[in-house]
């Protein structure tokens, strides 16, 4: 008899993605409403692309710096220092979530508690935990403001720092400059590091420039990346700009987990600042207005501010009745316990055409009573 192998305990704690289940689900009906994955719908600008070919048949395939190609390193100061961000260094990493994952493992002692904000990106609590780390969430319900008492009740001795991600998934929310100050000041009292994810830094649809939490404290750990920005799900390119010392860790475990971002697409990325993709945006606020005008009469909705996301609430708060009915009419749309302690909510990714987002509102309306 072979003795039994156990997989590690950590593996016991992790939840599969729900967003996954989801699409995967819509994945089988061809004809269905998809709104349910985070991918942008429009694809790599057509420059951008050519030179990632161009430097594939150059040769530059081989392995580069851990810390990223010095091309991409300088343009990406440059948007930075342009944008009065706060940093000492930055790290080139496999997309945002390479970011978050070497930001947790360097912050992250065994039983340390990581305050984040409910509700919170899917990969938040997985990551924490996948690093010896205790998720702690700090509720935001029902307007996801960040208040100091719910901050400061979940504080303990083990907290060791707080993630926010700016503007927000699954809420679109885009944080005041009030409720930043408030974060860095509770931070600083209580020698916390501040990470913020600021994936969709790029969509955003208030008047007044983005607020980076890097304008606001001197050594927050701030990760960004190309994903969403330029829609390059696919390609996993991301940054993240902090304190040498930060930066100095993530670096020593980014030589020995990814090694370094994927050469091609750093070289391809070089020439992103430069598209401008500023009709994108303007189509995604155009469709952020669109679905919060055809649902805010007959669903309880924070108006978004950004990313391309929309949390209404169920009908009777009831989110996993409710998406049981949008998928009868084979719309596919995530429930709120994907993201949050509660299954109240449900999540719309509108990064889908107008002709299937007319659709799926109609449907959800027409089930809403
Ligand atoms: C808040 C947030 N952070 C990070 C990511 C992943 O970004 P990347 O593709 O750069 O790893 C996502 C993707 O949906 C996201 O919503």
């Amino acid at each position: 008899m072979p003795t039994t192998k156990f997989l590690s305990t950590r593996i016991q704690e992790i939840r599969p993605s729900g967003i996954r289940k989801i699409f995967d689900l819509a994945c089988q009906f061809p004809d269905g409403l998809d709104l349910s994955i985070g991918n942008p719908d429009f694809d790599v600008p057509e420059p951008i692309k050519n030179e990632a070919i161009f430097q594939i048949k150059n040769g530059f395939n081989q392995y580069v710096s851990t810390r990223g190609i010095d091309d991409l390193r300088q343009v990406i100061i440059k948007h930075l220092e342009s944008r009065k961000v706060n940093f000492e260094d930055i790290l080139i990493t496999s997309g945002t979530t390479g970011a978050l994952y070497l930001a947790m493992l360097a912050i992250i002692s065994p039983g340390d508690e990581i305050l984040m904000a409910d509700p919170y990106f899917v990969a938040y609590a997985n990551v924490i935990i996948m690093c010896g780390g205790i998720p702690k969430i700090i509720n935001t319900y029902p307007d996801f403001k960040l208040r100091e008492d719910a901050i400061l009740s979940q504080i303990t001795s083990k907290t060791k720092a707080i993630l926010i991600n700016n503007p927000g998934n699954p809420t679109g929310f885009v944080y005041s400059t009030e409720e930043l100050k408030l974060v860095a000041e509770i931070a600083d009292k209580h020698g916390l590091h501040v990470v913020s994810d600021e994936v969709y830094d790029k969509f955003v649809y208030v008047n007044e420039p983005f607020v980076s939490m890097g304008n606001i404290t001197t050594d927050a750990v701030v990760m960004s990346g190309f994903s969403k920005s330029t829609g390059m799900t696919g390609w996993r390119l991301g940054y993240v700009s902090g304190t040498k010392e930060m930066i100095d860790a993530m670096a020593t475990f980014q030589q020995y987990s990814y090694v370094c971002a994927n050469s091609v697409t750093q070289k391809a990325a070089v020439l992103a600042f430069d598209v401008d993709m500023s009709e994108y945006v303007k189509k995604y606020k155009a469709r952020r207005d669109f679905v919060y005008s055809a649902l805010k009469d007959q669903f309880n909705i924070i108006k978004p501010e950004g990313a391309f996301y929309i949390f209404p609430e169920a009908p009777g708060g009831d989110a996993e009745a409710f998406i049981n009915k949008a998928i009868e009419h084979k719309v596919f749309i995530i429930p709120g316990n994907v993201f949050s302690e509660r299954n109240t909510h449900f999540r719309i990714s509108y990064a889908v055409n107008d002709e299937k987002l007319q659709k799926a509102v109609d449907v959800l309306k027409k089930i809403s009573n």
